[in-house]
């Protein structure tokens, strides 16, 4: 059964550009890469990588990234952009790796397209060295959980309020914007953090980062209901 990604890989590739869409030039990225700096790294698994804009970034700032993806498209277009490191093709849920090798692992907005993420979640803790850090970029479980709703508009078709529903139950969606159509997750919050804490992590930073840039129309749209959550997990030496 297709989750959609390998139909929407020409699409999310023109979508994503250089630099990321709006959510990512504007919030991610930054919020990312300053946590990225904070600690010195020297190795790190890209889980999800897409078509690789992480994994260059990594790269860019000393630390040597491997990307790893099911979706072939997109693995092959992160390839031909970046010959230095390695990209391969597999699942999060069974990654092909020994423990304890990484200093990073790094999910940028991967786990919402994850199927299993409590496997997924095992084996990006299995393959991070004790101390090392695991950074969490997602979808707040409020966006996800609204995917049915929304933002609801006034008369003037200007957003009014945002509405969710059956917040406490697991569900997958199809999303569909800009010629992608991508199947992802809805998971209440509790469901995640409850998985991290069952995995010997502690929490080390909590974010839900608000635009750095992008225009005030933006940055308030956000301030409204925030898009992404971030969070910083430390491997406990036992
Ligand atoms: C929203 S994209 C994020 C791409 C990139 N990390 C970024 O932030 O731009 C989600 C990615 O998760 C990948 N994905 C889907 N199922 C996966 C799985 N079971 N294991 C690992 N990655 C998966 C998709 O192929 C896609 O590249």
């Amino acid at each position: 059964m297709t989750n959609g990604w390998e139909e929407s890989s020409n699409a999310w590739i023109a979508d994503m550009g250089e630099n990321g869409d709006k959510g990512r030039q504007f919030i991610l990225d930054p919020a990312l890469l300053k946590l990225i700096k904070s600690e010195d790294y020297k190795s790190a698994l890209d889980v999800g990588c897409g078509e690789g804009r992480m994994c260059r970034l990594l790269a860019k700032n000393g630390i040597k990234p491997i990307g790893i993806d099911p979706t072939l498209p997109l693995i092959e277009h992160a390839r031909n952009l970046d010959n230095s490191n390695e990209y391969i093709k597999c699942f999060a849920e069974n990654l092909p790796f020994e423990d304890n090798k990484f200093d990073l692992v790094l999910s940028c907005m991967s786990l919402i397209d994850i199927p299993v993420y409590k496997s997924a979640i095992k084996e990006m803790v299995r393959v991070l060295k004790p101390n090392g850090d695991l950074i969490i970029a997602n979808l707040t479980a409020m966006n996800t959980a609204g995917s049915e709703f929304g933002w609801q508009k006034d008369e003037c078709s200007k957003p009014k309020y945002y509405a969710i529903d059956n917040y406490m139950y697991e569900k997958s969606n199809w999303e569909e914007w800009r010629g992608i159509k991508i199947k992802n997750y809805h998971r209440p919050l509790s469901f995640y953090m409850k998985s991290f804490l069952d995995n010997n992590l502690s929490l080390k930073h909590f974010e839900e980062p608000i635009p750095i840039g992008g225009g005030d129309d933006f940055i308030n749209h956000i301030k409204r209901m925030p898009w992404y959550v971030i969070m910083k997990w430390r491997k406990n030496e036992i």
